[in-house]
């Protein structure tokens, strides 16, 4: 049981408890609760992002079951409806048509008398392989864990199980299927998250799943009955803590076919806590086998865990990651929400020092949400200047994006006049990109928030770029082209209203900056 297991259990019972009483099921309760914040006010509170995906209300974790149907995109997450700390697991749902702006849905999945709704994918099963689909119609097709609570407490090891559930109306309601669980627990504890693709070359399901200190791929040709096809990783990558959420994705370099599989571990984070790891090799329909040894990770910041990729979008692969970690993420002090995703970030692959890493950008469908673009010269950025004159709004959410022919150290500040500021730079002498928390605003809540997050430069080139997303209470920050990332939330007292440049020996050049319009109003 992890540590936010024991502590939630109590929570979690009660919450059971509570809704027996009342006669009203959790999933009923959860309606209620969710419906209490007004809509206009919703969005208003203080740290609410406005660029970024997070729920209406209560809690979310992971995102799940992310999929490109019919020109929109489905964003299913970790929910918990009743309140803003972890507990039994619903998938809630959001739509979108450009990735930047969300619509809330009902409720997709709720617990039931197999457990909780742990995390998993979807796919749209075009060849209706699993006989669900109805009348012609494709059948999306949830396939998630089953988490048995009272099998957790029982001291059972077969808690975690594999179920699905099918949507005919494009995930608007959804039908568990009759005969779950489809892949049972073999003896294993963790033993969860399916992210499921269809494998062309051998016409069949390829599912990957996170089996404790590796990931263990199964096939299917109906999404019904899956074999075991082969392990990897227990003696590769990060250790530190349970292997989850995994996604196996292929991408080309140059031409070349590759597969990157994803893993996100907790703890065990370059950074602490929570964070993703990634592997470049190869895929065979049975095996992944690794190009090399080396441990990447595809964010090194605190707040950017549990990422897949969503299904249905072809070559292109975006992820989405959650911008928590569970060191803190219970106690985050957000009011009425707790936690939202990252932007949308686009994979591709780049070769550096011979070697092959996943970079990640954010999505260009995140310029639709861009006011204006303010070219700022680099000449102007004497010590003292202050570029926030250029975003003209606070809070305030923008894109800042620079280039410089010669990387040196630099640092941006971005301050407010209560005294607390949030650092983000790099230092040449030990070729890494940082984010510094320590003074943002309040870190009360943990005694493990507050500090400096670190990435090292992976690229060896001369010149370098930055791109920053920043938000009322977040920051991702890509460097070199995505290569080198960084994820941080924050939670300051008053919004910023200041941003610094401090780059003495370095030019700036081409720095662009653009406020973005709020995804609510
Ligand atoms: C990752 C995770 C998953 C699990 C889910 C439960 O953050 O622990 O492994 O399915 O969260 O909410």
């Amino acid at each position: 049981m992890k540590p936010r297991h024991i502590i939630i259990a109590a929570l979690s019972l009660i919450a059971f408890a509570a809704c027996k009483q009342s006669g009203k099921s959790t999933a009923e309760a959860g309606k209620d609760t969710a419906n209490v914040v007004n809509a206009d006010s919703a969005y208003n509170e203080q740290y609410r992002l406005q660029a970024h995906w997070s729920p209406k209300a209560k809690w979310t974790n992971d995102p799940n079951g992310l999929i490109l149907h019919n020109g929109t995109y489905h964003l299913f997450y970790q929910h918990y409806p009743d309140s803003t700390v972890w507990g039994p697991m619903h998938w809630g749902h959001a739509t979108s048509k450009d990735l930047v702006t969300w619509k809330q849905q009902p409720i997709a999945l709720y617990p039931d008398s197999l457990g909780y709704i742990f995390s998993g994918s979807i796919v749209a099963d075009e060849k209706n392989t699993s006989g669900l689909g109805e009348g012609g119609k494709t059948p999306l097709v949830a396939i998630f864990t089953h988490h048995d609570p009272k099998g957790e407490k029982s001291g059972s090891s077969t808690y975690q199980n594999q179920s699905i559930a099918y949507s005919l109306d494009e995930g608007q309601t959804w039908t568990k299927y009759a005969n779950n669980p489809v892949l049972k627990n073999p003896g294993i504890k963790d033993f969860r998250d399916p992210k499921v693709f269809w494998y062309a070359p051998q016409n069949k399901w390829l599912m990957s799943l996170a089996t404790k200190d590796r990931i263990t791929f199964y096939s299917s040709a109906n999404l019904k009955n899956w074999k075991k096809e082969s392990e990897f990783g227990e003696k590769l990558g990060g250790h530190g803590g349970v292997w989850e959420c995994p996604d196996l994705i292929s991408l080309k370099l140059n031409g070349k076919q590759y597969w990157v599989l994803l893993v996100s571990i907790n703890p065990g984070g370059p950074n602490g806590g929570s964070a993703t790891q990634y592997f470049v090799g190869n895929f065979d329909g049975n095996k992944f086998t690794p190009l090399d040894s080396q441990t990447r990770w595809i964010d090194y910041g605190p707040d950017d865990y549990a990422g897949v990729t969503f299904g249905g979008t072809g070559d292109r692969k975006i992820f989405l990651g959650w911008m928590g970690n569970w060191l803190y993420a219970n106690q985050v002090p957000t009011k009425n929400w707790r936690n939202a995703m990252t932007i949308p970030r686009e994979l591709s692959l780049l070769s550096n020092k011979g070697r092959v890493f996943l970079a990640s950008t954010p999505v260009k469908e995140l310029g639709n949400l861009a006011m204006q673009t303010e070219k700022v010269d680099g000449n102007q950025l004497t010590p003292g200047a202050d570029v926030f004159q250029v975003i003209k709004q606070s809070p305030a959410q923008f894109t800042l994006h620079f280039t410089t022919p010669q990387l040196r150290d630099y640092k941006l500040v971005l301050a407010n006049d209560a005294g607390e500021e949030l650092v983000i730079g790099y230092d040449a002498a030990k070729t890494r990109y940082y984010i510094d928390r320590s003074k943002a605003g309040d870190n009360s809540f943990s005694k493990q928030f507050a500090g400096v997050a670190y990435a090292p430069r992976i690229s060896s080139a001369l010149n370098s770029d930055l791109k920053l997303v920043v938000d009322a209470s977040s920051i991702e920050l890509f460097a070199d082209g995505g290569l080198s990332n960084l994820t941080s939330v924050f939670f300051p007292k008053a919004p910023y209203t200041h941003l610094k440049v401090e780059a003495k020996d370095m030019k700036v050049e081409n720095m662009e900056v653009s406020p973005l319009k709020s995804i609510w109003k």
